[in-house]
């Protein structure tokens, strides 16, 4: 048997292949941890950055919606709402277009009062009733007004005589107007039977 004589030379070779070898290994992963601290290093500001923007946004918005709702509110409180309601004295024509027994409806819609001529008067009765206020119905056929809320009714008169009503319909002033013989009806001034004004010679007027 021959013994293989190794010089140290001989023994160390492959060891100095293999440091050979794996030199560029090492340095390949000597590389590649650092590159991971690098690209954690510019991710971090990138989020802080977003959620920046992000709070900036919804800071915008609600700022935006405020000044609107203020800007809404001082609209309102420079125009306020305004209702417009029909005017209570207004002209209806002459007595002539007015014939003897006739509720005249023309002016029930517009201006909440019946022309009445009744019994050698004109008269202008104001169409709510007087229990609770709802706006009575007049039927011809029955020569009465009925309001359809709780069934009372009254005369062409006005008077009252069925339902939960306790007093006559109101009336309203009528007079002739001198500059060109209208008649003139003034809602804001009413006349109330239970209080005697019905002969007050402004609540109608005498037709023959
Ligand atoms: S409101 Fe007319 S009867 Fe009641």
């Amino acid at each position: 048997m021959t013994e293989e004589k190794r010089t140290p030379t001989d023994s160390h070779a492959p060891d100095a292949a293999s440091d050979t070898a794996s030199a560029p290994a090492k340095a390949v992963a000597a590389k590649a941890p650092a590159a991971k601290p690098a690209k954690a290093a510019t991710a971090a500001p990138e989020i802080t950055r977003r959620g920046l923007f992000s709070w900036a946004a919804v800071a915008w918005v609600g700022f935006t919606a405020a000044i609107g709702g203020c800007m809404t509110a001082f609209g309102r409180f420079m125009f306020p709402n305004v209702l417009f309601e029909p005017p209570t004295s207004f002209k209806v024509g002459k007595p002539d277009d007015f014939p003897p027994g006739v509720v005249d409806e023309r002016f029930k819609d517009a201006n909440g009062v019946w022309i009445i001529n009744n019994e050698g008067r004109l008269t202008a009765l104001i169409a709510i009733c007087t229990h609770l206020g709802c706006p009575p119905a007049w039927l011809e056929a029955q020569n009465k007004f009925k309001c359809p809320c709780h069934g009372s009714g009254y005369y062409k008169n006005g008077i009252n005589f069925e339902g939960p009503t306790p007093r006559p319909l109101e009336r309203a002033k009528i007079s002739i107007d001198p500059d060109d013989g209208q008649i003139l009806v003034d809602k804001a001034q009413k006349y109330l039977w239970e209080q005697g004004q019905w002969d007050d010679p402004s609540s109608f007027i005498a037709v023959s």
